[in-house]
């Protein structure tokens, strides 16, 4: 990517800091957007730091570093408070570097250095309904995958699906009695019938004792690769695998999956390993890593449990082993989990045990649990449908699509019902994406078809009706934006178009931030702000037919790329009327 504005003001001021006090040591620059539009496009805040430092007066500081730096970039630098140093750019360089990623659309799309980046998420459970929680994983992974798929990462989206436990020894001792049909003819049945008969093998296993055993027969049959035990596995993956596809493909998110069963054959193995290098202990018959810090609800110390008293491995077992096998076999850079908030604990003390085990070093590796908050419905409370059911993903998704539809039918009446149809998806699955992407992923969200339809406000309709709106207002010059690229200069005089020129020149670095902080909120909010100043610049600025005409189209194109890009981002299907 090209190195951000910010970054390039960044290295201005360390570079003017050395020249000015060479025997500092590792001085912190610290280089951001303003807060407000009063106190420039960017600010210095290290003159403070610095005279800390220095014993020195932090104005006096802020002055010495204003008066010494020199860019072309820089129109004016303006001290305030304690020694702010607040920085406005020049609408030359502004107009440049918005021209330049006009003419070099790659300029922005290369990270300095290609990494392995994992993104584990979506990742549901087989015989189980997915549900609202891992619609938001689903989302927001896709989201970061995207991300960095777009800066040049190699990135594997892994769809970690629980596939593997003592819970489907029940499900195929039940099945071998009560389900051959099935089994036969996977593709009769329903991801419905599945979960009923999850819910039936429950009812057995809680009150026959008999099928109780045979149920703990079946795991041990199906661990040690028992055809029979295997095949009906297969089929209940396969009737699941299903089920989820159906929702991927109306979301348009690809995933590879690898399930927890994927990891079998190192579970032993890293069991072993962590008794070697002294980790175990044995707690109730359990083998246990303890680890500083982590106790339950009575205050007793909290294991990190990675074989149960009968044996048995468990999720601590197969995520110590996918982190072993993503460092070591697919030499990650970068592991990204998308998992809700309650696994929190889980996550850190993964992460705390598989440092002890060396599995993972921190100074190399970079790991990140993405947590993010509940779904609620429009009353407040965990989302649900009219009936009290957990609503089935696909009927939400269906429903935003049919309610998108309603909408485009009140407003265009005159739409063929072919091209309804293609833009209401778009609309329908962007709403839903969007209005989870909007909100900080950290906090629960409210869901609300009605808001999230809404054209007005930080909204997907509100997006996409600005872009058609920018591409119509350049169709009406009659001007190719290709044709007069190279010829024509891209020329700032009102604040308008300079707030927008400004916001443009921005996108590398919000990107720049979302891959540290991984929070797709900051996408969509450049993407809403975008949107704004578009509009703006818009209602001050003729474009049609005014002398600036070909610099405004040319500016009006800068938008609707970054329109685009962000679609893409985002996931969202660009769309040609609104
Ligand atoms: N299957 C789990 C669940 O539904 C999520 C798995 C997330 N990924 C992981 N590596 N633990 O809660």
């Amino acid at each position: 990517m090209s190195e951000s504005v910010v970054q390039l003001l960044r290295n201005e001021f360390s570079k003017v800091c050395q020249k000015l006090f060479p025997d500092l040591s590792n001085p912190v620059i610290e280089v951001m957007r303003s807060t407000q539009d009063t106190f420039g496009h960017y600010q210095c805040n290290s003159a403070m730091k610095l005279a800390a430092q220095l014993k020195q007066n932090p104005r006096k500081i802020a002055e010495e570093l204003a008066k010494s730096v020199q860019s072309e970039a820089i129109q004016k630098v303006e001290i305030a408070g304690p020694g702010f140093i607040n920085i406005w750019l020049t609408p030359e360089f502004l107009a440049k570097r918005v021209q330049d990623e006009l003419q070099d659309p790659c300029l922005l799309a290369c990270a300095k250095k290609q990494e392995r980046v994992i993104v584990d998420f979506s990742s549901p459970n087989v015989a189980k309904e997915l549900h609202v929680g891992h619609l938001r994983s689903t989302i927001i992974g896709d989201c970061l995958a995207r991300i960095f798929e777009f800066l040049g990462h190699d990135v594997l989206r892994l769809n970690h699906i629980g596939d593997f436990g003592t819970s489907f020894g029940m499900l195929i001792a039940y099945m071998k009695e009560n389900c051959r049909d099935a089994i036969q003819n996977v593709d009769n049945v329903s991801l419905t019938d599945l979960v009923t008969f999850y819910k039936q093998s429950k009812a057995c296993f809680d009150n026959d004792p008999e099928f109780k055993k045979r149920a703990q027969q079946e795991v041990v049959a199906l661990q040690s690769g028992d055809a029979d035990a295997a095949l009906i596995w297969k089929a209940i993956c396969e009737i699941s695998r299903r089920a989820y596809q159906e929702i991927y493909t109306l979301l348009d998110v690809s995933l590879i999956e690898r399930g927890e069963s994927f990891y079998n054959n190192l579970l032993a193995q890293v069991v072993t390993d962590c008794e070697k290098k002294g980790l175990v202990t044995i707690s109730d018959g359990a083998k246990c890593i303890f680890l500083d810090g982590y106790v339950n609800r009575e205050g007793e110390p909290l294991p990190y449990m990675i074989q149960k008293s009968d044996g048995g491995y468990n999720y601590d077992t197969t995520d110590l082993a996918a982190l072993f096998q993503r460092v070591e076999d697919e030499k990650a850079d970068r592991i990204i989990y998308v998992i809700d908030a309650g696994q929190t604990t889980h996550m850190e003390m993964l992460f705390k045990a598989a440092e002890k085990a060396k599995y993972l070093d921190r100074a190399k590796v970079r790991v990140d649990h993405v947590p993010f908050g509940l779904v609620l419905g429009d009353d407040g409370k965990k989302f649900r449908t009219r009936s009290g059911e957990t609503e089935k993903l696909i009927d939400l998704l269906n429903t935003a699509i049919n309610k998108a539809e309603e909408v485009l039918k009140e407003r265009n009446p005159d739409w063929s019902a072919e091209e309804r149809k293609k833009v209401a998806h778009a609309l329908g699955i962007g709403a839903v994406k969007y209005a989870d992407l909007s909100c900080n992923r950290t906090s629960d969200y409210a869901f609300s078809y009605d808001k999230m339809l809404k054209f007005e406000g930080n909204t997907i309709a509100f997006l996409m009706y600005s872009y058609v709106r920018a591409k119509s207002i350049q169709r009406k010059t009659g001007v190719d934006p290709s044709a007069i690229m190279k010829t024509t200069q891209i020329i700032l005089t009102q604040p308008a178009e300079i707030a927008l020129a400004l916001h443009l020149t921005r996108f590398s670095e919000m990107i720049e931030q979302i891959v540290q902080d991984l929070l797709p909120n900051r996408l969509t909010d450049y993407l809403y702000e975008l949107a704004e100043k578009f509009n703006a610049f818009f209602r001050d600025c003729r474009v049609e037919g005014a002398p600036e005409q070909n610099s405004r189209v040319l500016l009006t194109e800068a938008v609707i790329r970054t329109f685009e890009k962000g679609f893409i981002l985002l996931g969202v299907r660009p769309v040609e009327r609104m």
